[in-house]
């Protein structure tokens, strides 16, 4: 009814596939790997109870009143001194804006940074609500493609020199949704290939410091070298996505021109989820509850790996996972992921097919499934896996 009056902005964006799916799978019945849901348990419900009534009593009214659009000094304060000490990075509270999860940063640096048709590096496959937002801005992709060990550095030079993208966007730390992680040399050989170019780099870090083994935490992309890298935190994963709260950490100016399309966009974050995670910050010791976390989504990762040694066909081949959420897999080529998906629904349940991922996709010939192990206990990931299974020996 209403088709010709609406932009061709959101005529041209697909809606997002996960969020449709998980519209899909509301029936219990379903065991669900498709969202990328962090497991409830690792909420820290008794601790939020016990911030809510402390804020409650210290901050009375100002829980409850307009802020200010850069967000909480006392949350950015805590960010900057948790970079500077963890990444030893050369930032102050100036550097950082608080979001409305990280998603939101990503439709903030659309606003600011993208004009219709500039060239944006993004990983192939990427993020998909990345993909999205962008493609709001109505920006141009240059997929590049992502090997075991990062970028694939010939790709990401014939791709510099030819559409001399002004932006990139990365992440190089257990990927949404490969669960892949770049390694400290393919970083420098990254960061050597974009140094003298005209190019903002930003990384996307949900998953970093959901690391399951005893590895050293490997440095980001040019860190404390270009004022042209940005970086994406967010409290999501490691606390919980219902309070919405990220942050961006880049050079000052590019913060007030945030500051600005975050006053359009909603004037502030959340203050009541501010004042909640800041006084939790300040009175729990977040390294315990993310090794918590992390000891929860290992065990889970490894009866996932496990599963699916026991019961995949042998020709179905996936990531063997080091942290972060996913693991991703690949069905032989010709096989259809589409009709995998159809078939495992019937058999109650659910995964994202790769396509959504990819820019231009074919759905009807990519052979790739992202599978999420962090929001089922052991038992079900089994039960899920084998069922899974059964539908691969179906198509
Ligand atoms: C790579 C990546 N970026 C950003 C987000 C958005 O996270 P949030 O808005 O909850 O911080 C996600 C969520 O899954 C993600 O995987």
């Amino acid at each position: 009814m209403f088709e010709d009056c609406f932009s061709e902005r959101i005529k041209n964006t697909p809606s997002s596939f996960v969020r449709e799916i998980l519209k899909v799978i509301q029936n219990p019945e379903i065991i669900s790997f498709a969202g990328g849901l962090p497991n409830p348990i690792s909420f820290p419900q008794e601790e939020f109870k016990a911030s809510m009534t402390r804020i409650a009593d210290k901050y009375k009214d100002k829980l409850y009143q307009y802020s200010t659009t850069l967000g909480l000094d006392s949350l950015r304060n805590f960010i900057a001194e948790r970079y500077k000490k963890i990444h030893k990075m050369d930032i102050d509270i100036g550097n950082i804006i608080i979001t409305t999860g990280s998603q939101q940063a990503l439709d903030l640096l659309g606003k600011v940074f993208v004009n219709e048709g500039d060239n944006v590096l993004v990983e192939k496959p990427s993020y998909l609500g990345l993909l999205q937002t962008f493609c709001l801005y109505r920006a141009n992709f240059i997929p590049t493609k992502l090997n075991n060990d990062g970028l694939d550095i010939d790709e990401l030079n014939y791709n510099l020199e030819k559409y001399k993208p002004k932006l990139a966007y990365l992440i190089p730390n257990f990927q949404n949704p490969t669960g892949l992680t770049y390694t400290k040399e393919n970083r420098e050989k990254v960061f050597n290939s974009v140094k003298d170019k005209n190019i903002f780099i930003i990384q996307d870090d949900p998953y970093g410091e959901l690391r399951f083994t005893e590895e050293e935490r490997i440095p980001y992309i040019g860190i404390n070298q270009s004022e042209k890298n940005i970086y994406l935190g967010s409290f999501s994963k490691i606390i919980a996505p219902g309070m919405r709260l990220g942050y961006i950490i880049a050079n000052k100016e590019i913060i007030r021109m945030l500051e600005t399309a975050k006053q359009a966009s909603d004037l502030h974050s959340n203050i009541f989820a501010q004042y909640l995670t800041s006084d939790y910050l300040e009175n729990n010791d977040l390294d315990k509850h993310i090794v918590k976390i992390k000891n929860l989504y290992k065990m889970q990762a490894q009866t996932m790996v496990d599963s699916m040694k026991e019961y995949f066909p042998s020709n179905v081949k996936y990531t063997i996972p080091k942290g972060g959420m996913f693991s991703w897999a690949e069905i032989p080529e010709g096989k259809s992921v589409l009709k995998l998906f159809d078939k495992a629904i019937a058999k109650n349940v659910a995964f994202v097919p790769g396509h959504p991922f990819y820019v231009n996709p074919n759905p009807d010939t990519v052979n790739t499934l992202r599978l999420n192990y962090t929001n089922a206990d052991s038992k079900t990931i089994k039960t899920g896996i084998k069922r899974l299974s059964e539908a691969m020996a179906e198509i």
